[in-house]
């Protein structure tokens, strides 16, 4: 059972979306909004609007928006009925006993049940003959007995039903293993273990609880991992492994790696600050939650090509997070727990030497340039200087771009004062007004070819504005709603997530409830909320809402008359003519 309508109203009128944003952001007001830095995206002038009146936020950098639910969902990084109770707390509610979706509460609490129980079922097997071979695996890669008990680490049997059984017996229905990806369904419908013959890394959240597991083969057969899909309580891009050990001991500074392997061996190895991601690339989510316990990031991929390739993506969003950048070099193309492991007794020490000895991410970027050029001719130098100018012309502090300049000019016995000149050039350049501009045209006309959450946007441009513009008045003007209700119907919008929202809205309306942001959140995505707070964003009130109204409906009748490219090419020519010949009646 959703949290009642009553409860939502009665919170929302008890909270002030300004006050709850204010203890994040510093706002200040402009105009009828509240305006800020974004909290959500790395940026210099302030992009991030609070609307009080109508009770949303919207940062017109990031595209991040919604009611204050939404916002605590994100700065908070909690579930809907969380974020719920988060605020109810504030405004001194207690929850009401039957708060919650129960089904989808029930069923993430079920999974994360089975999740332990797998995981101390995987763990205990290794003590078993059937996990005898994975204990020796461990045991050869120096893990000890304190480091396979601290991770958790496991065994799942080369049988496929073991698990299974086991969690059944305890009560797990069929259902709910395939839901926490512990399980898969046969093609007869049966449930079997997804997991066989690996040893298994569990994956925790902040809280504890084990949301997904890592399997590793003992072997070369591939896949050398397999790992849980996402499920209702994991989702891969938002979760790094072992943060939650690696927060305690962060002291400003996270040690980024690429594997679990890795990070078990630099926690052995007393260097518990490091994570990894979950076989997936770097995303922004993951660097805005280590922004959270941290200010720097040592990226510590390994030396490979993929490993250096790795690296020159995850440096940007890095930075648009706000973080700063190490890049830590490990010698000899190995990976961090191979270099430990290398060097024995002295692997620890040694990698803290390298950990302290890092540069910042400047220095990676002018090392890869370095190996383009052969500086012995002429004209590569001379491109060089210039290119690596243009790099330390984004350095903020004048002492750090001034060491490099010596080190640029000694190194090819270049004229100081003259790189110094190209990087001022490339710093008038890039003034930072200049700078936003440029990302925010870039940023725009992204939005505009690929709308992430309305992917049918760009190829019905018109339709989809006069569906958004509809939206906004229905929101905007509750007293007019009805009467758009009852002439727009939900099958004449052309996409389909408008579609969709129109079509929520339309249903709170007919049960007689309200359709504001908060009203609606509990059926979005984040991403969709946001999406509906930046339609709202770029829709003020209306003077003659009736009007527009029309207006709309006008062009989304026209819009639908209007046949697809597969359709013209099929249809005869009958056909045609009279569609055309109706679309002419119209323009008159
Ligand atoms: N990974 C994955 N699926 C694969 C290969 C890798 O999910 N088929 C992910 C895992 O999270 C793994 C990380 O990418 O930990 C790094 O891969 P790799 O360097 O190959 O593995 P290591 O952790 O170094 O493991 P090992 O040292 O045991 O080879
Ligand atoms: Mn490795």
């Amino acid at each position: 059972m959703p949290i009642s309508e009553e409860f939502i109203q009665e919170l929302k009128i008890r909270t002030d979306i300004v006050d709850v944003i204010s203890s994040y952001v510093n706002l200040k007001k402009v105009g009828r909004n509240m305006v800020g830095l974004c909290p959500f995206h790395n940026e210099k002038t302030p992009s991030f609007n609070v609307s009080e009146e109508n009770g949303f936020f919207h940062c017109f950098g990031c595209g991040a928006g919604g009611d204050v639910i939404t916002f605590i969902k994100r700065a908070e990084n909690l579930d809907y009925v969380d974020a719920v109770k988060f605020l109810a707390q504030k405004a001194g509610m207690s929850m009401p006993e039957d708060y919650g979706d129960r089904g989808i509460t029930n069923l993430k609490n079920r999974i994360y049940e089975a999740n332990r129980e797998a995981a101390r079922f995987y763990h205990k097997q290794l003590y078993t003959p059937n996990g005898e071979r994975a204990l020796e695996y461990l045991r050869k890669r120096n893990l000890s007995e304190k480091t396979i008990i601290h991770f958790g680490l496991g065994y799942s049997p080369q049988s496929r039903y073991e698990l299974v059984n086991y969690l059944r017996n305890k009560g797990f229905t069929a259902q709910e293993l395939i839901q926490a990806n512990l399980a898969k369904q046969s093609q007869r419908g049966y449930a079997f273990d997804r997991f066989s013959d690996r040893v298994m890394f569990p994956i925790m959240d902040l809280r504890g609880n084990v949301i997904a597991f890592g399997g590793r083969v003992m072997s070369d057969i591939k896949p050398k991992y397999l790992n849980t899909s996402d499920t209702p309580v994991f989702n891969k891009s938002r979760n790094l492994f072992a943060l939650g050990f690696a927060k305690k001991k962060s002291f400003g500074t996270l040690i980024l790696v690429e594997g679990y392997m890795d990070v078990i061996a630099l926690h052995q190895a007393g260097i518990e600050n490091a994570v990894a991601t979950l076989g997936t690339a770097l995303t922004q989510e993951q660097a805005m939650l280590m922004k959270k316990y941290c200010e720097t990031v040592a990226v510590c991929y390994d030396s490979d090509d993929a490993g250096r390739k790795a690296t020159e993506r995850a440096i940007p969003i890095l930075r648009d997070a706000g973080l700063k950048i190490k890049i830590l070099n490990v010698p000899d193309g190995k990976d961090p727990d191979e270099y430990i492991r290398t060097h024995g007794e002295q692997g620890p020490a040694r990698f803290r030497m390298l950990l302290d000895k890092s540069g910042n991410d400047v220095d990676f970027r002018l090392g890869d340039l370095r190996k383009k050029y052969d500086t012995d001719i002429t004209e590569q130098r001379v491109e060089y200087l210039t290119e690596a100018s243009r790099i330390i012309a984004e350095l903020d502090s004048s002492i750090e771009q001034d060491a490099y300049l010596s080190q640029l000019s000694e190194e090819l016995g270049a004229e100081k004062s003259a790189i110094k000149n190209q990087m001022l050039r490339f710093m008038q350049k890039n003034t930072r007004k200049d700078r936003i501009k440029r990302q925010r045209e870039i940023q725009d006309s992204m939005l505009a070819r690929y709308d992430k959450v309305n992917s049918e946007k760009f190829y019905n441009l018109r339709a989809a504005n006069a569906e958004e513009t509809l939206i906004a008045l229905v929101m905007l003007h509750p007293d007019v709603a009805d009467k758009i209700f009852l002439n727009v119907r939900p099958n004449q919008f052309v996409t389909s997530f408008n579609r969709k929202v129109y079509e929520i809205l339309k249903k709170h309306s007919e049960n007689g409830g309200n359709f504001t942001l908060t009203d609606i959140s509990g059926e979005f995505s984040n991403d969709e909320i946001s999406q509906i707070a930046k339609i709202l964003a770029a829709h003020p009130r209306e003077n003659d809402p009736d009007r527009t109204a029309k207006d709309c409906l006008l062009v989304l009748e026209e819009e639908n008359d209007k046949m697809t490219p597969e359709e013209i090419a099929q249809a005869d020519t009958t056909t045609l003519m009279k569609k055309l010949q109706k679309l002419k009646e119209k323009k008159k």
